[in-house]
């Protein structure tokens, strides 16, 4: 093994295969393991522990970051390896293993998974299995992604490192390691800007603690988001004409406010849709950057960017790792606590940008469950974001399904975002500033500016006999969900 690899020479005898490190786990062990939006992900120890979970009864509670790639949640999935999981998953496999209740899984901020394991909430990590680059005399390097390893190393017992020799060892130094202390003596996060480094380059810790080290050359899972198209790039353009306004106004600098964009195409598409716009020296202060991150470093107009993870197409990766000395100083990776923390975003102004599965015209915002009752993804960071940011604006397209399915509805039949957080709405059709805004004011302009044409009369008809009935936030509790029955019996939600 490469020297530069593992620079403490006495934790070299402890690099051993995946399925030998498979059998320091137990039933019913809490494990923590590396890995935020497909990046940076531990790779052969989900494997190998799904390979034993096949054999024997192993069911483990996984914690990560975010999602993981290589389709490993869904091979653990399959194994009946996780009992229960969180924070969030995007695999087809396991969200079908969720929403047939077989695997319990907790939807949850992704800033509070820290704090609520130093709370002992699930229970205590047993084993850390962590990526990373290089184990340094001062700790270990992670690779395109910080997510909750930090802390999953300090509470551990024991310490898995997957050294992943397809990573360039360039990215040493990207990284900004820093975790709050415990409550109550807690001080201030120090930070006051985003290209601001407030931590240390690598994550401490103990090698007593180290049981094994498994090397592993699979990269990252390539990103999946789809390309704009016509509808992503109106939104998108909504979305650089209602920023311009505000500056227009007076409202925001011409270097706006640090930016947050969600996972996904749509978000993707309005970030890449920043490239044509006047915008200048802008920074970003979010959880992840997508391709669209890197084209606005390239073009200039984004001086910095700080996340928790880098997930890229297979071309953009390729790019970035090429290039990686051209970002080095305009880039850090963070713990995920810290990228999201509810005390940064709200000291910092943040802009965040996420995007809805569906709205309504009061503008709450159900980002998860489809149809109310199905898991979709997880609410990932978004919420860390809009409740606490300068401006929470949510994106989506109108329709879904070819136009089957409004994703504006009278009531939404899941609230991850509520109407106290939510300011600004977008779809193709139009933008909805509900800023300063009485919630029978904001339904006439969700359904005038959002909602696609086809469901507009439909809507305007249920707010008006609504109206008729009274109330400051006026519903029909009868009728509220309608339109979600009416999909589930007739696979339209296009009434009559
Ligand atoms: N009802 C049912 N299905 C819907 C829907 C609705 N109202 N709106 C969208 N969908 C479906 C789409 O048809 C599509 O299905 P497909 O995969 O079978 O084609 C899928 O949801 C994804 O929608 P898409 O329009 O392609 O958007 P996206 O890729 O940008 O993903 C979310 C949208 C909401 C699923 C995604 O952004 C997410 O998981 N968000 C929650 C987490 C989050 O916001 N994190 C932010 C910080 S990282």
């Amino acid at each position: 093994m490469d020297s530069q690899r593992i620079r403490q020479p006495e934790l070299a005898g402890k690099v051993m295969t995946a399925e030998a490190a498979a059998s320091f786990f137990h039933n019913g062990m809490t494990v923590g393991m590396s890995g935020f939006t497909r990046a940076g992900d531990a790779k052969a120890m989900p494997r190998a522990l799904a390979e034993r979970a096949q054999r024997e009864e192993l069911r483990l509670t996984v914690i990560t970051g975010a999602s993981l790639g290589n389709g490993s949640d869904g091979l653990m999935a399959e194994a009946g390896l996780l009992a229960r999981r969180l924070p969030f998953q995007v695999d087809p496999t396991l969200r079908r293993k969720i929403n047939a209740g077989e695997v319990m899984f907790i939807d949850q901020h992704l800033s509070e998974t820290a704090e609520q394991l130093r709370s002992g909430s699930p229970s205590p990590v047993d084993i850390a299995v962590i990526e990373a680059a290089a184990i340094t005399k001062d700790g270990i390097v992670p690779t395109m992604s910080v997510g909750n390893s930090a802390s999953f190393v300090e509470q551990a017992k024991m310490i898995i490192i997957e050294l992943n020799t397809s990573v360039p060892p360039a990215l040493e130094g990207l990284h900004d390691i820093y975790l709050p202390a415990a409550r109550p003596e807690r001080g201030a996060i120090p930070l006051t800007a985003p290209q601001q480094r407030i931590g240390r380059t690598t994550i401490p810790f103990d090698p007593a603690k180290v049981a094994a080290i498994v090397l592993t050359e699979t990269p990252d899972s390539p990103s999946t988001v789809l390309p704009p198209d016509d509808e992503t790039n109106a939104i998108a353009r909504h979305v650089i004409s209602f920023l311009e306004c505000e500056v227009e106004a007076g409202r925001l600098p011409h270097t706006l406010a640090p930016l947050q964009a969600g996972i996904g195409t749509i978000a993707n598409a309005v970030l890449h849709g920043l490239v044509e716009s006047p915008f200048r020296n802008l920074s970003m202060y979010s959880e992840v950057l997508q391709d669209s991150a890197i084209e606005l470093l390239d073009s200039g107009q984004l001086a910095f960017a700080s996340a928790s993870s880098i997930t890229l197409s297979q071309a953009k990766y390729e790019h970035f790792i090429a290039n990686i000395e051209r970002y080095r100083d305009k880039l850090v990776l963070r713990p995920q606590e810290i990228s999201n923390h509810p005390e940064l975003v709200r000291r910092l102004g943040i802009i965040g940008l996420n995007t809805a599965l569906e709205f309504d015209i009061y503008g709450n915002v159900n980002s998860t469950h489809v149809g109310g009752t199905h898991m979709m993804n997880g609410i990932g960071g978004s919420g860390d974001f809009a409740r606490n940011g300068q401006i929470s604006i949510f994106v989506s397209k109108s329709v879904a399904k070819d136009g089957a399915i409004s994703s504006v509805v009278p009531m939404v039949s899941h609230v991850d975002h509520s109407e106290h957080d939510v300011d600004v709405l977008v779809t193709e059709w139009g933008l909805a500033d509900l800023r300063g805004l009485a919630p029978r004011e904001r339904a006439v302009r969700v359904i005038d500016n959002c909602c696609h044409p086809d469901y507009r009369a439909q809507l305007r008809d249920y707010f008006t006999r609504a109206c008729a009935a009274g109330g400051h936030t006026p519903h029909l509790l009868g009728e509220a969900f309608s339109w979600h029955q009416h999909y589930a019996q007739h696979r339209t939600m296009r009434l009559g």
